[in-house]
């Protein structure tokens, strides 16, 4: 079955799907991304993921391509076109094309909207979450606004390409007093040895993940004791557990950080439960 992408108004078939050289996108990173989950062929979390692109937008001076009820109509026609029942879809919105120049392109100059979907095998990322991954520490040298889910990725690339080589799956950014922020694409967790949950609270240095919203209310449903605060590489390397979350791969069990087994290095109950609770907590559209 052939893909289908939607570019800028039009249904493309994928190897076809194109956007113009000058497109602020291509020239700086100049836009910002969404990707949801995809489960059962409804969007997981959209209007969550929707929210959080209006900010993105809003913070870059950006404006928004069409009102939200036809960006929901694209993004679920785009998931039906492609068949996907479990996988991804994909929002990339830019700032449009203009010549090149580093200030902001004229006033009317269009936004670019780019919206892909793919299936992600189920039972594949079964198996990793019931193995659980392992994890590499760096600094983090990505700039001032994480917050803002920007498609200016390169230190995240960077990060999660120092993971593979290092036979490892993601990466943990560490700050510069030694905490650790966020995943190069997903957010960090550990349960203390007293069976604490800790993530790092929401603010400029990291994204307001949504699956981070939705395990904080998993946590709530079932009674565990959770604080957001900041942790250490050192602290994490002693934890009972520790996982990340992102859409793409929900609640993912880490079982090795620097090569150092966390606690007897098997995905730990907190994390798998909080995996399979997860879709309670969601919103499907
Ligand atoms: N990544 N932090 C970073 C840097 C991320 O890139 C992501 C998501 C998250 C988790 O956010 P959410 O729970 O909303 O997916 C945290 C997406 C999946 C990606 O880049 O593919």
């Amino acid at each position: 079955m052939s893909r289908i992408a939607y570019v800028n108004g039009r249904y493309r078939p994928h190897r076809d799907a194109r956007i113009h050289v000058e497109d602020r996108g291509y020239q700086f990173a100049d836009g910002v991304y969404e990707v949801c989950e995809v489960r059962g062929a409804r969007i997981v979390d959209e209007r969550r993921h929707m929210a959080r692109l209006t900010r993105s937008l809003a913070e870059l001076r950006i404006g928004l391509p069409m009102g939200l009820a036809a960006l929901s109509v694209v993004l679920h026609e785009t998931v039906r076109r492609n068949r996907v029942r479990d996988g991804i879809v994909y929002l990339q919105v830019t700032r449009g094309v203009a010549r090149r120049d580093h200030a902001f392109p004229a006033a009317g100059t269009a936004p670019s909207v780019v919206v892909t979907a793919r299936a992600l095998d189920a039972a594949k990322a079964e198996k990793v979450a019931a193995d659980g991954i392992a994890v590499v520490t760096l600094s983090d040298n990505r700039w001032a606004r994480p917050d803002i889910k920007s498609v200016s990725l390169l230190p995240n690339i960077l990060a999660k390409q120092a993971a593979r080589d290092a036979g490892a799956r993601e990466a943990w950014f560490i700050d510069a007093n030694g905490f650790v922020t966020e995943g190069a694409s997903s957010n960090a967790w550990i349960v203390t040895p007293e069976g604490e949950v800790v993530t790092r609270p929401v603010d400029n240095s990291i994204l307001n993940g949504i699956s981070r919203t939705v395990v904080l209310d998993a946590i709530a449903a079932q009674g565990l004791r959770l604080a957001e605060r900041p942790f250490t590489v050192v602290e994490a390397k002693a934890a009972r557990e520790a996982f990340v979350t992102a859409a793409s791969q929900i609640v993912q069990p880490v079982v090795r950080i620097d090569g150092a087994p966390v606690g007897d290095g098997r995905p730990g109950p907190v994390a798998t439960a909080l995996r399979r609770e997860f879709h309670r907590h969601a919103e499907f559209t």
